[in-house]
């Protein structure tokens, strides 16, 4: 469910023609619905107000600072794997004491950082990484609080670049080590156990993987508490995916449905580390069509949003609906929708059925509001794209164009080249 429909001819995010958004801000140009964006994150408030929960919004997903500032507001939390996703969601005003740090490759620098800031559990991928954080809490005479990060073996049914949680991925500790770790952890001067955590992968569209995860994990959280360790925190990572195409995943209340008879009667706090779903559908990504190509035997529409500023396509063959800004009724066409990018992997659509377009009229690329800017690039040296929230009538920049002066800023010339 989102906020960006047709009203007669034109698109509107909200209430604002996104043909006023282009005028204003040219393109590439990312939108945001704020109103959806709330919205998702309510869905899950409201899924599991009946069980105590923290909601941890995954920043990874999309790290703007307006974004985060609408979570914060929300009461959300938030799901790092940087120091610089920490600093981000501190600045916006996240409470530390919700916000959960995975990753399996934090520093001795980003673990510091996180000992100082306070925040409540690290969600510890190894057993080096153990040891390292201890050690790190010991020179800051503190005690870090942990969970470990527990990979279930469970084939979250997804494209295999964002499957998590089998066990030949490089994610957390095998499920079967588990209780050694668990041991080992609660022997380390400077370690506090309080939670287990798992993830399983990203773009899940059916219950069965969340709940069968869930059942392994419980089995452990079981056998924890009864061997007396103080598990507090229950976190069950993100990953429930969105619609792209003609997809009908769960929402979230009937995750919920799903997960709270399970968890029942257990004295435990649940987090959740949700991304794709609450800005996935939140966002579009608006170009304009620079050119018309045939070659090959194939229809080439050619727009000035690239691979760099939404990779998705390029990196999974990922889907995202393509629309016209202002519909034509001129019928159809099938073509690949490319970028400027010299990369012939450069591409949003592939023989894209699609409304025809004219040279200079604009094209929205649908659910591009997570994983988008996020991971996006200035290769071919393309300044970032501008970033737009809307809410109701009004609309603000929440990240202005990037310039021809960013992409050089920080570079140094050796002397002797002066
Ligand atoms: N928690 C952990 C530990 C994660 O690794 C992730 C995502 C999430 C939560 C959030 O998952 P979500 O709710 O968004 O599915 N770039 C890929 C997705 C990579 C996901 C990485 N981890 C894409 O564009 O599809």
């Amino acid at each position: 469910m989102h906020f960006f429909e047709y009203k007669g001819k034109e698109l509107y995010a909200e209430d604002v023609p996104v043909r006023v958004l282009t005028a204003k801000y040219g393109t590439p140009l990312y939108i945001y619905s704020c109103r959806t964006i709330e919205r998702h994150f309510r869905a899950y408030d409201e899924a599991y107000k009946a069980f105590p929960h923290i909601i941890c919004y995954a920043l990874k997903a999309n790290t703007n600072g307006a974004i985060l500032r609408v979570l914060a507001k929300n009461g959300g939390g938030a799901d790092i794997v940087s120091g610089g996703e920490l600093y981000r969601a501190l600045q916006a005003g996240i409470p530390s004491d919700k916000i959960v740090y995975a990753g399996v490759g934090k520093t001795e620098e980003e673990i510091r950082f996180a000992l100082t800031t306070g925040i409540l559990m690290f969600n510890v991928e190894s057993e080096d990484e153990l040891r390292e954080i201890d050690r790190v809490a010991g020179t800051m005479k503190k005690k870090a609080p942990i969970a470990l990060r527990i990979n279930p073996d469970i084939d979250p049914q997804t494209h295999p670049y964002i499957s998590t949680g089998l066990k030949e991925n490089k994610f957390g500790i095998a499920i079967g080590h588990a209780l050694e770790d668990y041991r080992l952890a609660s022997g380390l001067k400077h370690i506090k156990v309080v939670g287990v955590h798992k993830h399983i992968g990203s773009q899940i569209t059916k219950l069965s993987p969340f709940v069968d995860a869930m059942k392994r994990i419980l089995d452990l959280v079981d056998e924890l508490k009864r061997r007396k360790f103080d598990i507090r925190y229950l976190d069950i990572g993100g990953g429930l995916g969105i619609p792209y195409l003609d997809e009908a995943p769960p929402e979230p209340g009937d995750l919920a449905k799903g997960l709270l008879p399970l968890v029942d009667g257990r004295k435990i706090t649940l987090v959740m580390e949700p991304g794709r779903s609450i800005v996935g559908n939140a966002g579009i990504l608006v170009t304009k069509t620079l050119y018309l190509k045939r070659g090959g035997g194939k229809d080439y529409v050619i727009v000035d949003a690239g691979m760099n500023d939404l990779m998705r396509p390029s990196l999974y063959g990922a889907y995202h609906h393509i629309i016209p800004v202002v519909k034509n009724r001129r019928g159809k066409i099938t073509a690949d929708v490319v970028g400027p990018i010299c990369e012939s992997g450069d591409f949003l659509a592939k023989r894209r059925h699609i409304e025809k377009v004219n040279r200079g009229e604009y094209l929205a690329v649908m659910s591009a509001g997570a994983y988008g800017m996020s991971m996006s690039s200035n290769y071919n040296s393309r300044p970032a794209a501008a970033e737009v929230m809307v809410k109701g009538r009004t609309h603000s920049l929440i990240r202005k164009r990037g310039t021809y002066e960013d992409l050089v800023k920080d570079e140094q010339v050796p002397g002797y080249l002066r």
